[in-house]
């Protein structure tokens, strides 16, 4: 019997570098040898953006055709839309019975984004409920693992603690998934902060070569170097953190060394990093421009996904319902019933 693994993303357009290794390349990696799903968590983009819902369909598109040109394998991982799959709003409703307020409110992502997003009103119940239907989007699927950014922790932890509650006060329904996380994390961005679509520092995936090398080409270095004759510190510089995460060792050794003496100018380092950028995305680029070229493909993908995601989902629930004492219902999806699949 494989391993279940299970992850997701909230829905919000193109995917950079910082995605790709700190999410991406261990999904693709996992794939080979577990039973992957992975899901657009499309309701989880309405938590901070539900007034203006008129990009959310193309947001999720653009995201599937990243996860596709980055080699996630509709043949061999369930690739699905959160919003297709309703169980995740029934078992939802059912946490939230079970979650004390003060595990949200201790939440730190909880804190962050509210003191960081100003300009629209986060003070609702489905904002602060987030994790709790993260918590339904996980454990609906009963996985071991859940590969995440280290920024997904603090919710996979609050994921864990309601799976105990909930095992402990009906019966043992759900595993408690464990996070195995990739060696580079956290990537830096163009300015050297951490690399964030909102801060308008990234690369991203669907970047043109071209586009790339402009952006890597006038991206910040060790501020101290400020002439070519300086010697530089590549412990403070985030092209060499990119190096770490693109380059191979030898490369790596080769430009700290020359950074230090300051035998190898910036841009020269710049390119080096260039290339193994190149070798890395040229084949991401190619199948995204076949994906790109076939949306009706990529619809394909998801609705099926989302069907095979479904069957799961009302296997979970049929536990859930039997564990709480809850009669099947009737309804939803035309009469489909947990457990009954
Ligand atoms: N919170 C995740 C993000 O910001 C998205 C997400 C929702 C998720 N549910 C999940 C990730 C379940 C992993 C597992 O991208
Ligand atoms: Fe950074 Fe490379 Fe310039 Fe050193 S040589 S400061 S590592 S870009």
């Amino acid at each position: 019997m494989k391993q279940r693994t299970l992850s997701g993303m909230q829905s919000s357009g193109r995917l950079h570098l910082g995605n790709y290794m700190g999410a991406l390349v261990n999904w693709v990696r996992l794939q080979e040898t577990h039973e992957a799903f992975f899901f657009i968590a499309d309701w989880h983009a309405l938590s901070t953006n539900y007034e203006d819902t008129s990009r959310l369909a193309e947001f999720t598109r653009e995201m599937v055709v990243d996860w596709l040109a980055a080699g996630v394998d509709p043949e061999r991982s369930v690739i699905f839309q959160q919003s297709r799959v309703p169980e995740h709003a029934v078992l939802h409703v059912l946490f939230s019975m079970i979650t004390p307020l003060s595990w949200l409110e201790r939440n730190p992502t909880y804190k962050d984004q509210q003191a960081n997003i100003g300009d629209r009103d986060l003070t609702t119940y489905g904002f602060l409920g987030y994790p709790v239907l993260q918590a339904a989007d996980i454990l609906l699927y009963r996985p071991q693992q859940v590969p995440v950014g280290v920024d997904q922790l603090p919710h996979v932890e609050l994921t864990r603690e309601i799976a105990r509650r909930f095992n402990h006060l009906y019966s043992d329904v759900f595993p408690i998934p464990q996070t195995p996380l990739t060696e580079t994390p956290r990537l830096p961005g163009l300015d050297g902060r951490k690399m964030s679509k909102s801060y308008g520092n990234a690369v991203f995936l669907s970047d043109a070569p071209g586009e790339r090398w402009d952006k890597i080409r006038t991206m910040v270095t060790d501020p101290q170097r400020v002439r070519r004759t300086d010697p530089g510190d590549p412990e403070v510089c985030p092209v060499y953190a990119l190096h770490q995460a693109f380059s191979d060792s030898a490369t790596c050794d080769e430009v700290a060394h020359g950074c230090r003496s300051a035998s190898i100018g910036c841009i020269d380092c710049k390119k080096r990093l260039n290339v193994f950028l190149d070798n890395r995305f040229t084949p991401v680029h190619e199948r995204r421009a076949e994906w790109t070229a076939a949306p009706e493909r990529v619809e394909e993908v998801i609705i099926e996904g989302s069907r095979r995601a479904a069957r799961v989902a009302a296997e979970t629930l049929g536990k859930v319902y039997e564990a709480m004492k809850i009669p099947p219902f009737v309804g939803i999806g035309g009469g489909a019933r947990p457990g009954k699949t």
